[in-house]
């Protein structure tokens, strides 16, 4: 830090590498020296404020501003990922005779799903007990609200999408037969604007030469060496492409070991190609760059042989008009778990009192919505983990938090489903399959399958899948970040789980049990508020059919749907 001191004011030098802590002290100090020296030039104190303390920031302003400018949005967009040209054979190679595998060919991945309800067996009552195979046509649900106009907004929202999200990294990069270079071929990684020697580069003896010359390039920071080594001749340290070469291919193996990378663009999350060539021969390879990820840890307190689940668990839930049916809830809760904390998002018209020991409640706009009530209520979680209950649940003997809590501390999954008893005795899991299938400009097929994926190895209850039922334990942190969107707002669950496909790695045990108050009620037994109730929550207005069809076709660039 340096002070100038002259009759145009004081300034002080703040520098490009300062973190904002640091240059926020030097910016107070800098007001402090620029005081002082105003008092000394000048004593026409007034006059001199006014002018110097406004220049003085400015010129802290200037010092402050980098001149460098980065086009953020320039990532390389990604070739078309399904490559299928192996398929279609090089001239040198077309005379070869081959015996197409169409078992195998099956398997590839093609850009041209269909959606067609499944002809799967048809047994006795398989509606009732399985229900019934289906397929929903989203952009059929398009054509009223002007299908070209909104396709054509979403293609270009994609391309954004993919351009955001695509990395240098993820592009296949092949190593060419037979070279003489040795690099590493992935893992190697700086923080933005920091450097890093470069691991493994080396230069194997393939002929014997008079003179070994190797040259690396980059695009996004300069490449240099840490020590300069004997007998060899470097050209171009300190920049985007340096030379190195030697008669000694010992001392040019040592010189190679001590190259170092600045990534000098800051642009993280990206990641700069490098060139590695000698004698006519190319390597190339990625240097990651990008921050470390920032660790969100929650205290769980001293160590004890069991879990405490008040200082582990909150209980989230939402509510609307159904005051008794949560009164139930919460009684049930509190005869289990007397000092848990529960959360509840609350929608209705005329909110009524929800008090007690270690119960939050928060009223929401008439009719916001469910997965706006799910959003808010899990926002104001600040424990390691959130159960999710809906209000007509009741806790029983089998609702053990602890086993769902210990599946999540012992294993890598981010959410893990419990099972809802239902009045009628049966255990509704619903464990899903999802899988997005490649399609075409008009968008992606979205395919769900009862089912799950595996058995969890130490838990023989529990299986992984990707979505499941509304009775549920997860990691605040990985639930927050996928977001309930509250453009849901009536019918709406697995639209969470397609949200998170590929970011939440989800479990389902079936031991974990919560009975269910009710769903299946005899109509002359329905309370004035269950009917009201169902009013809002089934509608019969295609209206909710439509805009969830809209967020499927738009926000996940799907064209339809096929389930079981
Ligand atoms: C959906 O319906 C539209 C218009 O009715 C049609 O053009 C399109 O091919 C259908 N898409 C699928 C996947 O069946
Ligand atoms: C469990 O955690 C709660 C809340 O953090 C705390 O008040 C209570 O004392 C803890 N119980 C035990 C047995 O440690």
């Amino acid at each position: 830090m340096r002070v100038r001191d002259n009759r145009r004011g004081c300034c002080i030098f703040l520098k490009d590498g300062d973190s904002p802590r640091v240059m926020y002290k030097k910016r107070t100090i800098g007001l402090y020296l620029t005081r002082i020296c105003i008092m000394r030039v000048n004593r026409k104190l007034c006059f001199v404020v006014a002018v110097l303390v406004p220049m003085s920031f400015f010129c802290f302003h200037m010092w402050t501003k980098s001149d460098k400018v980065v086009a953020v949005w320039n990532r390389e967009a990604p070739e078309d990922l399904l490559d299928n040209s192996p398929l279609q054979p090089l001239e040198k190679y077309a005379g070869i005779s081959l015996k197409w595998k169409s078992e195998v060919l099956e398997l590839l991945p093609k850009s041209n799903c269909k959606c067609e309800a499944e002809t799967t067996l048809d047994i006795p009552f398989r509606q009732e007990l399985i229900g019934k195979p289906y397929a929903v046509n989203f952009t059929a649900s398009m054509v009223p609200l002007g299908i070209d106009e909104t396709h054509k907004r979403r293609e270009l929202e994609y391309k954004k999408f993919l351009m955001r999200s695509y990395s240098p990294a993820d592009k296949i990069i092949v190593a060419e037969a037979n070279s003489p270079l040795q690099y590493p071929l992935q893992g190697v990684e700086v923080r933005p604007l920091k450097t890093i020697l470069i691991p493994g580069l080396g230069l194997l003896d393939l002929k014997k030469k008079q003179n070994y010359e190797v040259s690396l390039s980059c695009t996004l920071g300069t490449l240099n060496v840490a020590a300069e080594v004997d007998s060899v001749t470097i050209k171009g340290a300190g920049e985007k492409q340096i030379t190195l070469s030697s008669s000694l291919l010992d001392n040019l193996n040592r010189q190679l070991q001590l190259v170092s990378y600045s990534n000098t663009v800051f642009n993280p999350n990206t990641a700069d190609t490098v060139q590695f060539q000698s004698d006519g021969h190319t390597a190339t390879f990625t240097i990651k760059v990008r921050h470390p990820t920032i660790p969100k840890l929650y205290d769980m307190g001293p160590t004890k042989s069991k879990y405490n689940i008040s200082s582990l668990v909150t209980i989230a839930t939402k509510t609307f008009l159904r005051y008794d049916k949560l009164q139930d809830l919460i009684d049930s809760i509190r005869k289990f778990y007397p000092t848990i904390t529960i959360i509840i998002a609350d929608d209705s018209e005329k909110p009524q009192k929800i008090e007690g020991p270690f119960i939050e409640h928060y009223i929401m706009p008439f009719r916001k919505g469910w997965f706006a009530g799910r959003n808010l209520a899990v926002s104001q979680v600040s424990t390691k983990y959130v159960l999710w209950v809906d209000d007509d649940f009741i806790f029983c003997p089998q609702t053990k938090i602890e086993k769902l809590v210990d599946v999540l501390e012992k294993t890598s999954l981010d959410l893990v489903g419990g099972a809802v008893r239902e009045v009628t005795g049966y255990y509704t899991t619903y464990r899903q399959i999802i899988n997005v299938i490649p399609g075409d400009k008009e968008g992606d097929c979205l395919k769900t399958l009862q089912g799950y994926h595996h058995i969890i190895e130490g838990f023989p209850n529990c299986v992984v899948a990707d979505g499941v039922v509304n009775f549920f334990l997860g990691r605040t942190d990985k639930i927050l970040k996928v977001g309930f969107d509250p453009q849901l707002s009536v019918v709406a669950h697995l639209e969470f789980f397609i949200d998170g496909l590929g970011a939440l790695h989800v479990g389902s045990c079936d031991d974990v049990v919560v009975d269910h108050a009710s769903k299946i009620q005899l109509p002359w037994s329905k309370t004035k508020t269950d009917k009201e109730y169902s009013k809002f929550r089934y509608p019969k207005s295609s209206h909710a059919v439509t805009s969830q069809h809209k967020l499927f076709y738009f926000k996940n660039r799907l064209k339809c749907m096929t389930g079981n």
